[in-house]
């Protein structure tokens, strides 16, 4: 039985603001894009195989099925991830406005407070920490993952996205990962920020903080 899958996807073009940032220099990214090439293509091969894969013999334990499924939240995940990463960067001089401004308030006390959390986190997480508009309490929360599909929380948009993996940064700044954290922040797209918060329609108000 065939199934049909998704088309074939490409790798998105950076802007040149992310080759010309404050302190995360041209060869890291072009690096960094190098692998998120490589998880574009590994997706394509999954998503091609899944059209006609074994669908009878499946099993739980060891299955061709299974195991494309598994990887395919890795590779399509990484792509996902990296994606809103790169683009929210690129933006230096770029300000939240007065919406996402209010909803990082409302969801964290303050923007410090979010920024502090936010740098905690990224020393904390192996791989990300997300800035995520969850539906279900219509507020951020700032959430972790160990590999590009672990620990994800479902029915949570990525509005802000840091890669903490070492790659990210190691060209750059060795193992030194908080003046790198700094770096990213200083180099966040606004812009973009704004525009995701801006498609986010809200339901009803926040859920008090404790
Ligand atoms: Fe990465």
């Amino acid at each position: 039985m065939v199934v049909a899958v998704p088309a074939e996807i490409t790798a998105k073009q950076l802007p040149q603001s992310l080759f010309e940032m404050d302190s995360i220099s041209r060869n890291q990214i072009e690096q960094h894009y190098t692998l998120y090439e490589n998880y574009v293509k590994k997706t394509n091969e999954i998503h091609s195989k899944l059209r006609d894969v074994d669908r009878e013999s499946v099993n739980q334990n060891y299955s061709e099925l299974r195991e494309l499924k598994v990887e395919l939240s890795f590779t399509l995940d990484a792509v996902k991830l990296h994606e809103a990463y790169f683009f929210n960067l690129g933006g230096k001089g770029s300000r939240p406005n007065s919406k996402v401004a209010d909803l990082i308030n409302k969801s964290f006390g303050s923007q410090d407070a979010w920024e502090s959390d936010l740098r905690a986190s990224g020393m904390a997480a192996r791989g990300w920490v997300i800035t995520a508009f969850d539906f279900d309490d219509n507020r951020l929360h700032n959430y972790i993952a160990d590999d590009h599909n672990t620990y994800g929380i479902w029915n949570a948009l990525p509005v802000i996205v840091l890669d903490s993996y070492e790659h990210a940064y190691m060209i750059d700044y060795g193992i030194k990962r908080p003046p790198y954290i700094d770096a990213f922040l200083r180099n966040l797209n606004w812009d973009e920020i704004n525009k995701r918060v801006d498609g986010i329609t809200f339901g009803a108000e926040p859920r008090p903080s404790m």
